[in-house]
């Protein structure tokens, strides 16, 4: 067994438009994915994920560059000679037959022996939590219930990779959250690598061992939810996954273990963790989350002048929403900037004045440690 179930090298893919251009729906990509992993392909409509799903299943060619699977290059091998699976969106299942027909359908066509394709399906049912329902018609079944025949249908195959793409995006909020669990449960216990292509972040951050981000056929970032949350390699990574603050500025100090960064928009310095090569001059983005801001009741002398060291600006609430584990503040810092803070309410009071509220004048301190130096990507 090669080292990495799927690795995309080099891979290039142009489509031409109808107007007569060329769109290049992925551009150099270069990732590796590990057997038994979970990996998601995140990113906004039109980034590549797709593209780069389908050219793994066979359905698209690269224009340039290479897919292996386990370590064997696929030129145009077609999709049904690789050991991969797709589940698509719209999971289109056969409504005249049962449900069990419908897993069964794919070692039919294969003429797999008759005992052991019901011994296949009933394992396969198992799995997804669906057995005893054999004989049902999908039109009987939740849309949940549905979205599983077709993992189903998938996993009765035993591919070594599971291709996904967006499987849950026809259902409703609270039943997509129970799926996400359920199928990372399963894909943990069949032990198959799942490529997962998603455009909603919470989702990955969820469900993901690793999660390459995308834009515009690149990818930007790939790393553990927590690496892509805690240390985004660029802007755009940064304001794609979760929510952030960005204050404009450009570098002025390199020398030391943080970054000195001049804000664009008021005279100020701020201190904060550098990502990638940053040169001094570079124009960069310092980005906080509401959650790694602290705030201080502002008692001094307003006119008073903190150190530029200390990452500390003032600023007055203009409003607060609270919403039980925690109060979202936005703080007018002046100059046209407002942030948003999210306080953990992590003392249980009915005290109003325990809780800020519009007007309170404020000390906003941003952690070093907490405060990101980016670049555009
Ligand atoms: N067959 C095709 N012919 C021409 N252009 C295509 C074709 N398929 C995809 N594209 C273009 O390639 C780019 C990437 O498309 P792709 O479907 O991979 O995006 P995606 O990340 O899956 O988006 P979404 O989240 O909307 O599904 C888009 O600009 C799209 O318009
Ligand atoms: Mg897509």
């Amino acid at each position: 067994m090669d080292e990495f179930a799927v690795e995309m090298r080099d891979v290039v893919k142009i489509f031409p438009t109808p107007e007569g251009g060329e769109v290049a729906a992925v551009n150099h990509v270069t990732l590796q994915i590990k057997h038994g992993e979970f990996f998601s392909m995140l990113g906004p409509s039109g980034c590549g994920k797709t593209t780069s799903l389908r050219m793994m299943a066979g359905f698209e060619w690269p224009t340039e560059g290479e897919i292996y699977i386990d370590g064997t290059a696929m030129g145009r091998t077609p999709p049904y000679l690789r050991t991969v699976n797709t589940v698509f969106q719209s999971y289109a299942l056969f409504q005249h037959m049962s449900v069990f027909q419908n897993v069964a359908f794919g070692l039919e066509m294969e003429h797999v022996p008759k005992k052991e394709i019901e011994h296949r399906v009933r394992d396969a049912l198992e799995m997804v939590k669906l057995s005893g329902m054999g004989r049902r018609k999908p039109k009987q079944l939740s849309g949940g219930q549905q979205q599983r025949i077709a993992l189903a249908r998938a996993l009765v195959k035993r591919p070594a990779v599971l291709l996904l793409d967006e499987p849950l995006g026809a259902l409703d909020l609270k039943l997509r959250k129970e799926m996400q669990l359920e199928l990372k449960a399963l894909q943990k216990e069949v032990g198959i690598t799942f490529v997962y292509v998603t455009h909603d972040q919470e989702e990955a951050l969820t469900m993901s061992d690793r999660i390459a981000v995308m834009s515009q056929g690149k990818v930007l970032q790939i790393g553990t939810p927590v690496e892509i949350y805690e240390r985004p390699n660029c802007r755009f990574v940064a304001d794609f996954i979760g929510e952030t603050n960005f204050l404009k500025g450009r570098v002025k100090k390199t020398d030391e273990d943080l970054l000195t960064v001049e804000l664009l928009d008021f005279p100020r310095e701020i201190k904060g963790v550098g990502q990638g090569n940053l040169a001094v001059g570079q124009e960069v983005s310092i980005s906080i989350r509401p959650e790694k801001v602290r705030l201080e009741d502002d008692i001094n002398d307003d006119t008073a002048p903190y150190k530029d060291s200390d990452n500390l600006l003032r600023g007055r609430v203009l409003t607060t929403a609270y919403v039980g584990s925690d109060t979202r503040i936005i703080i007018d810092i002046g100059h046209n900037i407002s942030l948003i803070v999210w306080e953990q309410n992590h003392i249980s009071t009915l005290d109003p004045q325990a809780y800020y509220t519009a007007e309170d004048k404020v000390v906003i301190h941003l952690p070093f440690e907490n405060t990101l130096v980016l670049p555009e990507g």
